[in-house]
This record gives C-alpha cells, structure tokens and sequence, in this order.
C-alpha cells in the first residue's frame, strides 16, 4: 500500500542521512522530489540532537528543495557562492555529499531523474559533489534503465524551439553516428522510433514551466542498454538545457524494501 512504500522511502533516506552526514560535513546537497523530504525530517532531528556541524549549509536544487531547507531550520547556500573544498587538487568540488532521490537506479548507479522536473539543478549540485547519494523505494532499484520508469526520460527543453527540439529527438535511431563515438556495435536503446511528449501541467491548462522558465520533453526511447550514449545523443541537440540520465555520477544508492528492510548499492 502507498503507506508502506512511504515508509521504505523513510528508511532509506533516514539510513543515508546516518550514514553520511554527521558533524565533519560542512557542506550538504539537498535533492527534490517525495523522498528527499523524509532526509530533511532526520537532518532535523540530527540538529536537535546537536549531531550537525553548526555551520552547515544545505545547497537547494529546487524551489521545493530550498523551502525544506528553510522550514527545516538550516542555512541555505547557492551553488556559485560556494568555494572549493580543496584549492590545491584538480577536484572542483564545493560541496561534501549530496542526498538525492531518483526515478530510477540501474545495476551500475547510473539514473533516471527528473520526474519532479529538478533534474538541471540536481545535476548541477551532483557534478559540484564529492558523493552523490541516491535514495529511493525498491520499485526504482532496476537492472537496466528504461525498464521500470516508463513515463520517458526528462529532458528539459528551451520554450523557443520544443518542437523543433521534440522532431528532432524523435529521428533518434539507436545506432546513430553520434552513438558511434561510444559503442559502435550495440544498440544504445531499444526503440525504433523514440517519442517525445512535452509535459502538462496539472493543475493549468499548457506545458510544465521549470524553476528555470524552460519546458520538460518526457522521451521515450524503450530499454537504455547504453546510459552515457543516450545522454550524450541526446544532450547534443541545439536547445536542451539538461537531459534527466545521470550517468557514472552516483556513489552509492539506498532502497527500502517493503518489507521494512534497507538494501545499499555502491
Ligand atoms: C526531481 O526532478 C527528481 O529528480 C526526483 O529526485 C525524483 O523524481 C524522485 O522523486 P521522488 O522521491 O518523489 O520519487
């Protein structure tokens, strides 16, 4: 029932949030979507508890994101004002751990995100990470993406061409040129002929409007064998901002099972 998959997305976040934040950590990514909010119930009772770094900022990755920062009583920080953790090595990163929820995790931690329409800057945050931690039910937790979330791969658009945007991926083909710079001999996904819908809102007649005033094409493409391919063809069209595949970006991914158990991938 919808009252136990809450509870295993619970468990998962309040076991990542044990885990990985505690009073060493002075900088903390805070994903969007449903699950995040259980990582922000624990980070409060952490604070109460006196277990957090008194100078902790949180880094937003959404409108959503940053209101739970501030109901939660920490201190939001923007990506841009951050410095960088260590001036003197090639790692660029700002930002200690980043706890993000996922639509769909594959066997090797790449994702699926974007289904809360956040996925820009989710990635944003996670590429500033020195670890991205994903947390998630075990309807999400998958062998192959594609194969569990069918609602397409979010693809944040530019309002100035969606359609010419939404033609263009849905000429995909699977073994085009541009997937020749990855892996020539496979299929990158399974679909003859992808489909790209551009999401409506709910509640408002016309399209989603992103925190960033852009559109999302929902894009259908089957099973992903070849997440880095996708995302690649994909994120070469003129006019898309960011493409909801994360690939080789995630460290670890926690899942919790119906059963009130808790599975760690890494
Ligand atoms: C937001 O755009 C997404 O990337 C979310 O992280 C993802 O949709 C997970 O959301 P839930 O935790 O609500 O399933």
């Amino acid at each position: 029932s919808a009252n136990i998959i809450e509870q295993a997305k619970r468990s998962a976040a309040f076991a990542a949030v044990d885990k990985h934040v505690d009073s060493t950590v002075r900088v903390l990514g805070i994903g969007s979507g449903s699950t995040v909010v259980y990582a922000a119930e624990r980070l409060v009772q952490l604070k109460k508890e006196g277990k957090l770094n008194p100078d902790l900022l949180c880094v937003p990755t959404s409108f959503q994101s940053k209101q739970l920062i501030v109901e939660a009583g920490l201190r939001a920080a923007d990506l841009d004002d951050l410095p960088v953790l260590d001036p003197e090595s090639a790692d660029f990163s700002s930002i200690d751990v980043t706890i993000d929820g996922a639509d769909e995790v594959d066997a090797k931690l790449n994702a699926i995100k974007g289904g809360g329409g956040a996925h820009l800057r989710e990635k944003l945050v996670a590429n500033a990470s020195r670890k991205l931690v994903l947390i998630a039910d075990s309807r999400k937790d998958s062998e192959t993406l594609g194969t569990k979330w069918d609602k397409g791969i979010p693809v944040e658009v530019s309002p100035l061409a969606w359609r010419t945007i939404k033609r263009q991926l849905e000429r995909m083909a699977p073994l085009s040129r541009a997937h020749g710079l990855a892996k020539a001999e496979s299929a990158a996904f399974s679909f003859d002929h992808p489909q790209a819908v551009l999401r409506q809102a709910v509640r408002k007649a016309g399209p989603v409007v992103t925190d960033n005033g852009n559109f999302i094409l929902d894009v259908s493409v089957g099973s992903i064998y070849d997440p880095l391919a996708v995302e690649q063809l994909i994120k070469m069209v003129p006019g898309v901002i960011e493409v909801g595949i994360f690939s080789g970006m995630a460290k670890e991914a926690w899942f919790g099972n119906e059963d009130g158990s808790i599975v760690c991938r890494e």
